[in-house]
């Protein structure tokens, strides 16, 4: 594992030990971590949105419907698939993939307590999904495509197990200002969702060359770090797989 994704997963691994409190991916930068349930129904699963690290609320943006099958990039405590599973019930799955044990062991109790039964969290990670190509409807993820180094690896990944016409629907940071060097190469940083954010253009292009159609990209908020150091934003993104055609590999 390399030295950022260590770093990474040992953030999430400690974060797990305190969800439900007022921990975050932005906890540094609160004011633009929208992620905005309200109405969701999280009550009903024994929730609430302390239990979030995201930045958004991407089930918003998906337009789930009973019997899709729903995977969730970097589901950290779970709340995103379970609020995915009630919502493609019945005949509908939704998965959550994450490389941090302490959070997929979060994800389950979470689940359990939820007693949701059509929901599963596997182990891997966002850049070699463990699901076959081609057998989801709709990739959602919440503040976690910045944390990979190679953000066109995990988009191609989507891509790969999304079906013809599935929908990628994303919640994530960007880079508004260019972050300054010291920022852009602190571990920590990275870790807190600052130092591997990409401008919107860059995320626009990735998106274009893994093969999705229609890109869309609405920043909805935006936060300036201390003393110059740079700018960023949460994002909300949408694009689809096509109904037929090449495969871009
Ligand atoms: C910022 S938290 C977001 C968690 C969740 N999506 C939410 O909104 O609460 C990031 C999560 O992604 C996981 N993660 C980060 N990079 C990953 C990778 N490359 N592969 C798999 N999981 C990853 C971490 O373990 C952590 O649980």
């Amino acid at each position: 594992m390399g030295e950022i994704k260590e770093e990474v997963r040992s953030h999430y691994a400690e974060l797990a030990e305190q969800m439900g409190g007022p921990a975050g991916c932005c906890t540094s930068t609160d004011d633009v971590c929208f992620a905005d349930y309200s109405g969701a129904g999280l009550g009903e699963l024994g929730l609430t949105s302390a239990h979030s690290l995201g930045c958004g609320n991407p089930t918003l943006l998906a337009q789930l419907e009973p019997g899709d099958v729903v995977l969730d990039l970097g589901s950290g405590g779970g709340l995103d698939v379970l609020l995915s599973a009630r919502r493609v019930y019945p005949g509908g799955h939704a998965y959550g993939v994450d490389m941090t044990d302490e959070m997929l062991a979060l994800a389950n109790r979470n689940r359990e307590k939820a007693a949701v039964e059509n929901a599963t969290f596997l182990k891997g990670t966002i850049e070699s999904v463990p699901l076959p190509d081609g057998t989801v409807d709709v990739v959602i993820s919440n503040c976690v495509i910045n944390l990979a180094e190679d953000k066109g690896v995990v988009l191609k990944e989507a891509f790969r197990v999304l079906k013809p016409g599935g929908r990628l629907a994303v919640a994530d940071m960007v880079e508004i200002e260019t972050l300054v060097p010291a920022v852009k190469s602190a571990l920590a940083a990275w870790a807190g969702c600052i130092a591997g954010t990409i401008p919107v253009e860059d995320y626009r292009r990735l998106l274009l060359e893994a093969g999705f159609e229609e890109p869309q990209i609405e920043v909805h908020d935006t936060h300036s770090l201390p003393e110059q150091e740079g700018k960023i934003g949460s994002t909300y993104i949408r694009a689809h797989k096509p109904l037929t055609g090449a495969d871009p590999s």
